[in-house]
């Protein structure tokens, strides 16, 4: 990300087949990568690769995700054949539920992400937690995410503006040295954005564009970005079975 210096020379595996060819070896180590598709277009399943790649090597591992249904996902995950109940049973996986009421979520990210040693993050997704109310504080001077409004001249606004201060402070949480991090988002159906926010994209190091065409029966992985990568913009041919996503 612009003010880190740490986006280097190592490589991190996605655990997608033929990806990490078409990215000079993975994505750079320290990077942030936005993984964006319209519902339904494989995000969730790129990010359960990128976590099960890096429990094969015995790396640390948090999803963050603010679907209370955890044991959901870690079912759907084994659907595709990832086994993550026992990764989280023996303390190399932690999934940490991001309740969208409460006032310190950001605090709490912040800290499990600084404390715990992780190798690889995932947030999935980031559009239900960019879109949570922020608050003009300080007359107005600073916006704060979700923060216990302290005086009675505080009030939540919702603007462009403060969603896109929002997302470069969820950002800055994740810019971790040690650790690269997946974050997905969604798109509306029909957009042409990489993002809802339409500012994250400008944030990160790298955008994954995923893509489907329903009446050819077809998915696409495109790679938009990847910063310190020479890479091909074609558009790949992949498709979902068990096992996950894979390069046709
Ligand atoms: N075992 C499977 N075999 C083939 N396709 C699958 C399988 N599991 C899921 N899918 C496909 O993946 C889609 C869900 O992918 P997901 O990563 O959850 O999407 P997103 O997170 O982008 O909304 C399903 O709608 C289905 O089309
Ligand atoms: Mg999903």
């Amino acid at each position: 990300m612009g003010i880190k210096q740490t986006v280097g020379n190592k490589r991190v595996s996605t655990g997608i087949d033929g990806l990490d060819e078409l990215l000079m070896g993975g994505l750079p180590q320290g990077s942030v990568t936005l993984v964006s598709g319209t519902p339904g277009t494989g995000k969730t399943i790129v990010c359960f690769q990128y976590i099960d790649e890096g429990l094969k090597h015995g790396e640390n591992c948090l999803y963050l995700t603010s679907d209370e249904r955890i044991s959901n996902l870690i079912h759907q995950a084994k659907e595709l054949g990832f086994d993550f109940q026992s990764a989280v049973d023996n303390g190399q996986l932690k999934f940490l539920y991001l309740d969208l009421e409460r006032r310190d979520i950001h605090k709490e990210m912040d800290d499990t992400i600084k404390t715990g040693g992780y190798t690889r993050v995932v947030l999935d997704s980031l559009t239900p937690i960019s879109e949570i109310p922020v608050w003009l504080v300080n007359k107005g001077n600073e916006i704060i995410p979700s923060e216990i409004p302290s005086d009675r001249n505080t009030f939540p606004i919702d603007s462009v503006q403060a969603i896109r201060t929002h997302v470069r402070r969820l950002m800055s949480i994740l810019e971790e040295d040690d650790c690269t991090t997946l974050v997905t988002s969604e798109i509306p159906e029909g957009s042409r954005c990489l993002s809802r926010d339409s500012i994250s994209e400008f944030l990160v190091d790298g955008i994954l564009l995923l893509d489907l065409d329903s009446t050819m029966d077809r998915r696409k992985l495109t790679i938009r970005k990847m910063r310190g990568t020479k890479h091909t913009l074609k558009p790949q041919d992949i498709e979902i079975t068990e096992g996950g996503i894979r390069l046709l």
